[in-house]
């Protein structure tokens, strides 16, 4: 079990935003920021000794995938593993095609680098959701064409925690021909997430969101997929990502999926999903005017989403903030002092007012009953307050957040 309590007066809900290192995983890392320093590319037993523990790292982030070890190539994270796939792919691709689809809630590691493609003579369409943050599969179905090379779909959206119906759309693109990429960033280590089963031909996956380290990530590419470099220079995994690897994070993140294994086998997340949902509900009870946002339970087990009338997420936040220390987030982003509104909320419907309303609250195996019931205990109280505040002082509030944020 992850203590979230290592700060006095803290209780921490951003897990989505990143998760505490599990302590096994620092053990496990020390060594290689000592005297296990080898470089795995070395041929003396100081490399040697890196390059065994590269490996099985990679091992078990295979296991915990029910993946190949040569399928597994680390990276620095779930950004430049959606790089890699993405532009990977089209690159390898343009021949065949340039239609891409994707979902319109994905995160911006996915979004930009499409963008870029976009610039570059793809076509880059967007899949509607319904007002859950569920991929439209009719309008999905409508939406592909001869042409098209390749879906990339979220495993789980990162603001609302809502799953998409990943099996449906892999096999729907396998009758095709069409590569599927999945970032499931938001899942792996959280529920089972089995390559086979989702039936998809590249995915990402991030360490720091399931307890491991920073700076640390891999991108499972199925055997026979081929798809161009990205960081190009040495011969480090076969080429497929150049670069000295991060031997102490990487070691890290084998462990963290290790540890992730066993917690799900011993119902650590079912007791995240437990304590969601008594957030759900005590908020929905008891915060006049609250919505849930995302699909009431086919969402991953941490991530809670909720809109408050009359209130701007990050006032709430804020305000929790100082009272019992709680670190949460918004998907509303901070332009100029002012407050843009999530554009995964507005895809879902939300009004406006709405969409700018919404509060991340994300567990991790840490949080505790009592942690939630103390959110529970101030939360109408702190709504009620920044209802009272007139406009013009709710926007200072805000307005002190985003300078603050930068
Ligand atoms: C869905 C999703 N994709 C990608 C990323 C980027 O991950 P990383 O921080 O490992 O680059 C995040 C991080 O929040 C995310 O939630």
């Amino acid at each position: 079990m992850v203590s979230s309590n290592f700060i006095p007066a803290m209780i921490y809900l951003d897990h989505a935003a990143t998760t505490p290192m599990h302590p096994a995983v620092l053990d496990a890392m020390m060594p290689f920021f000592g005297a296990r320093f080898g470089n795995p590319s070395s041929l003396h037993h100081l490399g040697r000794d890196a390059k065994f523990a590269l490996e099985r790292a990679r091992e078990q982030v295979a296991a915990l995938l029910g993946a190949r070890a040569s399928e597994i190539v680390f990276n620095s994270g779930a950004t430049e593993g959606n790089n890699h796939a993405l532009k990977g792919v089209a690159a390898q691709l343009k021949a065949k095609g340039r239609h891409i689809l994707t979902s319109n809630i994905e995160h911006d590691a996915v979004l930009h680098p499409l963008q870029s493609l976009a610039k570059e003579g793809y076509e880059v369409e967007f899949v509607p959701v319904d007002s859950q943050g569920i991929l439209d599969l009719e309008a999905f179905q409508a939406m592909l064409r001869p042409d098209t090379i390749l879906v990339s779909l979220m495993h789980a959206n990162n603001e609302l925690g809502t799953l998409q119906p990943v099996e449906a759309v892999s096999a729907i693109c396998r009758a095709r021909a069409i590569w599927l990429h999945v970032d499931a960033c938001q899942t792996v280590g959280h529920i089972p997430v089995d390559v086979k089963a989702l039936g998809c031909d590249l995915l990402t996956l991030s360490a720091h969101k399931f307890y491991g380290p920073k700076g640390a990530g891999a991108l499972y590419i199925r055997r026979g997929v081929r798809l161009e470099t990205l960081v190009e220079g040495g011969h480090q995994q076969k080429g497929r990502r150049a670069g000295t690897e991060n031997v102490a994070a990487i070691v890290g993140m084998g462990v963290a999926c290790d540890i992730a294994r066993v917690a799900m086998q011993n119902g650590e997340e079912d007791h995240v999903v437990a304590l969601r949902q008594r957030l759900i509900e005590g908020t929905l009870r008891s915060v006049e005017g609250s919505y849930l946002n995302g699909h009431p339970t086919n969402r991953v087990p941490g991530i809670v989403n909720f809109s408050f009338e009359g209130i701007e997420g990050e006032g709430l936040i804020l305000e929790l903030d100082a009272k019992v220390g709680l670190c949460a987030s918004t998907g509303s982003a901070c332009a100029a002092g002012s407050l843009d509104p999530s554009p995964t909320l507005l895809a879902i419907g939300l009004e406006l007012g709405l969409a700018r309303a919404g509060t991340r609250f994300s567990l991790g195996r840490g949080t505790t009953e009592a942690e939630i019931d103390e959110v529970l205990r101030l939360m109408p109280g702190v709504v009620e307050s920044l209802r009272a505040l007139n406009p013009a002082a709710r926007v200072a509030l805000v307005g002190a957040q985003c300078d603050n944020a930068g």
